[in-house]
């Protein structure tokens, strides 16, 4: 049976998880990624995977190239269907996803989430392999007021990355409805995704300066930084620090092979679910935690709220969860353990 699955942006952080699960589960794995992002050793543990598994050799397939490159892409989808083969499906991650960055360099974010799909979706169409999954945000949603997100609140992101997923969601259902007895569409909203496969094989590559609170904490717990900025000590919540909806990455990732197989085997159609846990952590909570299971020091500053930030946010994953059946099993405590464990083995970002 052809069990292809075609997976931009699958050597970075999340997309490097999934292809890990889709590999055990016994699938042609099929990676387009430039690595204008993706940790090398992500590279080359999935290489290494494939290459020592007998049962299972060179079934992760790796392609260098960038999703606006339309010629790359015809020849890779050519290529398969001269082995009278198609994608069953493609789970689209490729993508840049720095809020800050998106604010300082908006063209060449438009320019790969929004043009890179594009390409995508034409030779997709192309080829007649109709069935995708895309990697989309709770950013969508903006600053709002509601503490529980559901899918069905209006899109309001407040910057030029959000902008970006909504204009894609947008694309996608306008494809599917120039033809919808064929396309099937989901649009996956990540709340916050962190930790990494114990193994401590796939990371994220960050900076010095991440964005992100769990690089950030992991710098200042390896001495790399010397505090946690953490804004505001007066939200509404029970310690005045904000709260989130951390989602480990390997919970996150299955909820994709769910949604592959939700799509595949029902009707066509499109649909647009957040991928949370449903509970929130505050701030200071996800020190604590950080700090007791890994037995190290976050020293931390309070900072004046950033502008446009709000007191909680929080997915409302029922949807999610009648449909796929799809139930996050993994714990705050593993998220921290898992993190730091990915930071010393690895060190990306030194
Ligand atoms: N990590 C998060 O917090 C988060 C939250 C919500 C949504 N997302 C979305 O999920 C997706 C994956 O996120 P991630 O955290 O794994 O990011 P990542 O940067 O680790 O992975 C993205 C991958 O896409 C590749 N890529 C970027 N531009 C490309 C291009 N033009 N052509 C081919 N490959 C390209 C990068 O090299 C990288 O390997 C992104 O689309 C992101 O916007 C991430």
């Amino acid at each position: 049976m052809n069990k292809k699955v075609l997976i931009s942006g699958g050597t970075g952080y999340i997309g490097s998880h999934i292809s890990l699960q889709l590999y055990k589960l016994g699938f042609d794995v099929h990676i387009v990624d430039s690595f204008v992002n993706s940790p090398g050793k992500n590279l080359e543990n999935l290489k290494n995977f494939s290459n020592k598994d007998k049962n299972f050799k060179n079934r992760i397939f790796i392609n260098e190239g960038d999703i606006r490159d339309r010629k790359f892409l015809d020849e890779l989808f050519l290529d398969i269907s001269k082995r009278k083969e198609m994608f069953l499906a493609v789970i689209h991650l490729a993508g840049l996803k720095s809020v800050p960055e998106s604010i300082s360099d908006p063209l060449r974010y438009w320019d790969v989430n929004v043009n890179g799909t594009i390409n995508l979706l034409n030779v997709m169409k192309k080829y007649n392999c109709k069935s995708i999954i895309f990697s989309s945000s709770a950013t969508v949603y903006g600053n709002v007021k509601e503490t529980f997100l559901r899918e069905d609140l209006p899109c309001n992101p407040c910057n030029p990355y959000g902008e970006t997923k909504v204009v894609i969601e947008k694309i996608l259902s306008n494809i599917f409805t120039s033809d919808p007895d064929n396309w099937r569409i989901c649009n996956l909203r990540y709340f916050n995704p962190v930790g990494a496969d114990p193994s401590g094989l796939f990371g994220e590559k960050f900076s010095y300066n991440p964005s992100n609170l769990f690089p950030y904490l992991n710098l200042v717990a390896g001495g790399k930084k010397k505090y946690l900025r953490v804004f505001g000590k007066d939200w509404p919540t029970k310690d005045g620090t904000a709260i989130r909806d951390y989602i480990h990455v390997c919970d996150l990732s299955y909820g994709h092979i769910l949604a592959m197989n939700y799509l595949l085997f029902k009707k066509s159609q499109i649909l647009n679910l957040n991928l949370g846990t449903g509970k929130g952590t505050t701030v200071l909570e996800l020190i604590k935690t950080f700090e007791r299971v890994n037995n190290c020091t976050i020293k931390y500053e309070f900072e004046d709220r950033r502008p446009g930030d709000v007191s909680s946010l929080i997915a409302d994953n029922n949807l999610s969860k009648k449909i796929f059946k799809w139930y996050p099993q993994k714990s705050i405590e593993e998220m921290c353990k898992d993190s730091w464990n990915c930071f010393i083995k690895n060190k990306y970002a030194i």
